[in-house]
């Protein structure tokens, strides 16, 4: 299943280079770095589910996203990705998220108190590959 999602991706890659102004033109590399990052080192696929779908192990927080039905652009699901949903289980993946020098959604610590979210069960990400990350969703989830 994950193979034919990765051709599909790779197909709309090709069509996307193809087709000058393509809303789906990321680099091809950045998808399957993304990819690896969802499914093992972040460990999204733990809540989110392997097809992004909202269905994660049983045994995880619960109530993942489901990804295909979202309706943030690449700016806001980096900016989720990195700093968390508050007052949920959705994790900052951003490890200064929150700190004084990088606020998120205009808090600081201070500010947002017991709502903070947690940290990842798995690894913080670095912003390259949070960025990665949101074009594998935009790819392969989003709207399909
Ligand atoms: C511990 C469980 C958990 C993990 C791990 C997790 N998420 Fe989430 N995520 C959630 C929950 C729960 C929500 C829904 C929050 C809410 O109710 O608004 C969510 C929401 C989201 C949203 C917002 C979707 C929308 O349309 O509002 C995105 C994007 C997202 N997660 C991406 C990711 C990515 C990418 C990863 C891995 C880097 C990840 N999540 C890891 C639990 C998790």
């Amino acid at each position: 299943m994950t193979f034919k999602r990765g051709c599909y991706a790779a197909w709309l890659l090709a069509f996307g280079l193809a087709w000058p102004g393509a809303p789906t033109m990321v680099a091809a590399q950045d998808v399957s770095f993304g990819q690896r990052l969802f499914q093992d080192k972040a460990d999204c696929k733990f809540c989110h589910g392997a097809e992004g779908d909202g269905r994660g192990d049983p045994r995880s927080p619960g109530a993942g996203a489901n990804l295909h039905k979202t309706i943030l652009d690449k700016a806001q699901l980096i900016e989720v990705i990195a700093c968390g949903r508050p007052g949920t289980e959705m994790p900052h993946f951003d490890k200064f998220a929150y700190d004084d020098d990088t606020p998120c959604y205009g808090m600081k610590s201070a500010d947002i108190g017991a709502d903070r979210p947690p940290p990842p069960h798995s690894t913080p990400l670095t912003r390259r590959e949070i960025e990665a990350i949101a074009d594998y969703i935009v790819v392969t989830f989003v709207g399909k």
